[in-house]
């Protein structure tokens, strides 16, 4: 008896003294295992008379069950213990402002060109592409540029060496080669479904080369070409799209001026101006005594017409050709168009667009 007491009080204690888990279970081992100090005991029953037996049984029985729910509860405590150590060194200061992260933006390029998308998709306008690397071709010969023409050398082309062929390949020096491509296209439609050609309007934005550079000229540059062809298309038609355009894109009344020019590829061609006036160091576009060039224009020729297969004396149609870059340039007041390919950072962050808000006719192009 006065064993069992013992027992009791040092194994008791060295529970509640154990300091982890690992301590703990050793003590439990130690007494309650297999090989434990009151299991050993236990065995012990059976070498006894029937009236020990029942004296000693319940006795250690107790004791047994008592350490055990002592082991338990300690346990318990124990990994509680373990718990709220861990809350609180895993604590969030949720209060801590965010580390910056560094945050993109749209290329006043690329926002000029969805905005000239938003304003000619909505007078129905769809978007056509061609290729950077062009042919003499489709840059010049299907646009009606005589083969000796000084109108070739009009354009400092970049040339590519001949190919196995003899072929000089070269980078477009204007979008205009997608009229080609469009009207190639659209006749070759109409062959195949035998059916008569289907009404065109397209926009082709894109890259296109010369070879420049100063201020406002870079070797590559961005244009959108514009075509239109069906059966009544007039010049008439042709000023008011671009007027309706300029003052979509700039979001007000600008006045527009249409002056003769000539183009290889388009008869009558014209050169379109808008009215601006200086104030100070700024241009404000819209109205004034001023004028200045901002794209090219004209009836496309029917030439042009007749060698990509469409008949001139039943089609009919316009084709411009606006620089992207300089309606940027002029509507978010950038000085140098050669920053614009600087990959200059800051210049980027100050000058680019948020890519969230897609710019459309409803809420605005611009904000
Ligand atoms: N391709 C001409 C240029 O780059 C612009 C233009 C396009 C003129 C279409 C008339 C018609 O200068």
């Amino acid at each position: 008896m006065e064993n069992l007491q013992n027992i009791q009080t040092r194994v008791s204690q060295s529970i509640a003294d154990a300091p982890d888990l690992t301590a703990l279970d050793q003590v439990r081992v130690a007494a309650l295992g297999k090989k434990g100090e009151v299991s050993l005991l236990m065995r012990t029953l059976g070498a006894m008379t029937p009236d020990e037996r029942k004296q000693f049984g319940p006795k250690l029985n107790a004791l047994k069950t008592e350490l055990n729910q002592a082991v338990v509860l300690r346990r318990e405590e124990l990994e509680a213990e373990v718990l709220n150590a861990r809350l609180v060194s895993e604590t969030l200061d949720v209060t801590l402002p965010p580390r910056p992260r560094p945050k993109g933006s749209i290329h006043p390029v690329s926002q000029v060109f969805a905005e000239t998308a938003a304003i000619f998709a909505d007078m129905g306008f769809v978007v056509a592409t061609g290729p950077d690397i062009e042919t003499d071709f489709y840059n010049f010969t299907a646009l009606n540029f005589p083969p000796k023409h000084p109108a070739r050398d009009m354009h400092d082309t970049f040339f590519f060496g001949p190919n196995a062929d003899g072929e000089r390949k070269l980078l477009r020096t204007h979008t205009s080669p997608v009229q080609i491509r469009t009207l190639q296209s659209a006749v070759e439609q109409a062959r195949k479904s035998g059916s008569e050609l289907e009404p065109i309007r397209i926009i082709a934005p894109g890259r296109t080369y010369r070879f420049d550079s100063d201020q406002t000229h870079t070797p590559m540059f961005h244009q959108v070409e514009g075509l239109v062809v069906d059966r009544t298309t007039h010049m008439g038609h042709l000023k008011g799209c671009l007027q309706d355009f300029i003052s979509a894109f700039f979001e007000r009344e600008v006045a527009a001026r249409f002056r003769p020019h000539h183009f290889p590829f388009t008869e009558p061609s014209a050169e379109m101006d808008i009215g601006y006036q200086r104030k100070g160091n700024e241009i404000l576009i819209g109205q004034g005594d001023q004028w200045m060039e901002i794209l090219g224009c004209g009836m496309v020729h029917p030439e042009v017409l007749r060698l990509s297969g469409v008949d001139p004396d039943v089609y009919q149609g316009f084709a411009f050709g606006v620089g992207i870059d300089r309606l940027a340039m002029l509507k978010y007041g950038i000085p140098d168009l050669r920053e614009f390919f600087a990959c200059d950072q800051r210049w980027l962050q100050h000058y680019g667009f948020s890519a969230v808000q897609q710019p459309n006719l409803a809420t605005g192009l611009s904000s």
